[in-house]
């Protein structure tokens, strides 16, 4: 049909088919289908199983690419055989790096807040992209393995100016940036600053910032107090899922995943095998993720008619076996799709109806498929030095013949040795017994005293790196710079 809006549809594994399938034939009632046109791709565990390790054909590829959303059901992750999940795969190949959770209380699915009469409305913003999810992780000695937790400016920026965007069109008043700043004083640190500088675009909003320890305390004790936060890709998964259980569980928390180009939407749940095929799955965390993918292409009249038939629904007492009232026998996931499609046009009575916008006058633009990879930067134009280099090392050694070592190796280089580390707490050239050591020190070097910034550059950092390694074990190496004067590199705890 001309004029409709194509969307790539993925089923997605154990219940996917199931609730994915009841939704479709609610948009069908609805309306919705004589304005999009779905288009299925293989994607999931049918894909991994004939030996394709990204879990994705590449006409779902060239398929998703076309149109640009992606609505998709719960895949499973492959267990052990170093397969990645699917889900992280499809956010950062198409750079879906915004993670938008809604968690709102609910009629008919009662919590120990709504028995308290306290009603949630919130959002989390997580970051999708970086953080430990590069899954970049390497074993660099016998009883030690790194992830690497890569924090970008730009990847700030991008997840920043659309929870700020976002909040400004939904009318809050205040956002938060959740973070642990207060350890990971660079990474966190980052996010919190570009943060700040976000927030200077935005000045009708009120914008703080609460470490993510206090913040989970604060949810579970007051979750009113806040409207949306922010948070790097770690934290903000862990947050979302105690939010959502805030309003219920999993079952009932949409997901949309934005990006400039491409955006799937998806529900928070997984494929829950221990219910796949038996028909019972509850199919609200799906659709109200299929509402915000209808918002998000223009149809806002057909997302609220259909949200006000389900909050109907659920405050009729309907309820898959997973919520609600158990005196009441529950339905299975097509009868309960019907009892909302049986509802559409009636709105909820117990809670705020969700209002019935005018169609849209502007129809949704597919944004153009980039020429090129975008190289996206924030600082520019920086002066920066090499002033020293961290070298890790897999040895017996006690610190104080390590040191010994070292001095030697340094003698005739730019290069003092100013610290030996385990596990980030400084061992030498103070430290304390009491500290146990695993086989892995940082001996950390910087320039001479009297040496100026960038008299040197990085190749006799890496000169001493290859001079202690004709004697020792080297598990990885960083060099330290400078950035206009600022040193780009932590202290060790106690130094
Ligand atoms: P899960 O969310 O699938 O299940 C946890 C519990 O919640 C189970 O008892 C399940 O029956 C129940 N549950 C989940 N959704 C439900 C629904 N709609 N209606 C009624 N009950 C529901 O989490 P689990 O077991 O940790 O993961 C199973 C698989 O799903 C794994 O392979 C995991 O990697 C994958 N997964 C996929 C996600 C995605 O596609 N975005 C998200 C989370 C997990």
């Amino acid at each position: 049909m001309a004029g409709r809006v194509s969307v790539a549809l993925a089923s997605g594994d154990g219940i996917g088919p199931e609730i994915v399938e009841a939704t479709l034939e609610l948009f069908r009632i609805a309306g919705v289908l004589e304005h999009i046109e779905f288009r299925p791709v293989d994607m999931g565990a049918a894909v991994f199983a004939k030996g394709n390790t990204r879990g994705m054909t590449d006409e779902a590829i060239r398929t998703v690419e076309d149109c640009g959303i992606l609505f998709k059901g719960p895949m499973e992750t492959p267990k052990g055989g170093g397969g990645k999940s699917i889900n992280v795969t499809a956010r950062k190949l198409w750079n879906a790096y915004a993670n938008l959770r809604v968690f709102k209380t609910l009629p008919g699915v009662e919590t120990v807040y709504s028995r308290a009469g306290l009603s949630i409305d919130m959002c989390i913003v997580r970051e999708n992209i970086e953080d430990t999810y590069g899954g970049v992780e390497h074993r660099l000695s016998n009883d030690v393995i790194q992830c690497k937790r890569l924090i970008s400016a730009p990847g700030c920026d991008e997840v920043h100016r659309f929870a700020f965007q976002t909040a400004r069109k939904m009318g809050l008043k205040a956002i938060h940036c959740g973070h642990k700043a207060n350890i990971m004083k660079m990474t966190d640190g980052l996010f919190l600053d570009r943060f700040r500088a976000t927030a200077k675009d935005f000045p009708e909003l009120t914008a703080g910032d609460v470490i993510v320890d206090a913040l989970c305390m604060n949810l579970v004790v007051k979750p009113q107090q806040y409207q949306m936060v922010v948070l790097p890709n770690l934290q903000g998964d862990i947050v979302s899922d105690l939010c959502a259980g805030l309003v219920g569980g999993l079952g009932f928390a949409p997901s949309a995943n934005i990006g400039n180009h491409i955006s799937i939407f998806e529900a928070v749940h997984g494929t829950a095998p221990d219910i796949a095929g038996k028909g019972i799955a509850n199919p609200t965390s799906i659709i109200l993720s299929g509402l915000m993918m209808l918002r998000h292409l223009c149809f806002g009249q057909h997302a609220a008619n259909i949200e006000n038939a389900l909050l109907a629904t659920l405050e009729s007492g309907v309820h898959t076996g997973d919520f609600g009232d158990k005196k009441t026998p529950a339905v299975g996931t097509r009868d309960f799709v019907r009892a909302v499609a049986d509802r559409l046009g009636d709105k909820p009575r117990t809670v705020a109806p969700v209002p019935v916008p005018d169609p849209a006058a502007t129809s949704f633009v597919r944004p153009p498929r980039p020429a090129g990879q975008q190289v996206i930067r924030t600082f520019k134009n920086l002066v920066s030095h090499v002033v020293g280099c961290d070298i890790y090392l897999d040895t017996p050694l006690s610190p104080i013949s390590l040191a010994e070592e070292m001095n030697r190796a340094a003698v005739d280089s730019p290069f003092r040795l100013t610290l030996i580390s385990n596990r980030g707490t400084q061992v030498w050239p103070t430290g304390s017994v009491y500290t146990e050591c695993v086989d892995y020190y940082r001996v950390r070097f910087e320039l001479k005293e009297g040496t100026p910034p960038g008299a040197f550059g990085q190749s006799r950092a890496i000169a001493l790196l290859d001079r202690i390694a004709e004697s020792f074990t080297v598990c990885s190496y960083e060099l330290l710079r400078t950035f206009d004067g600022t040193k780009g590199f932590s202290l060790a705890q106690g130094q």
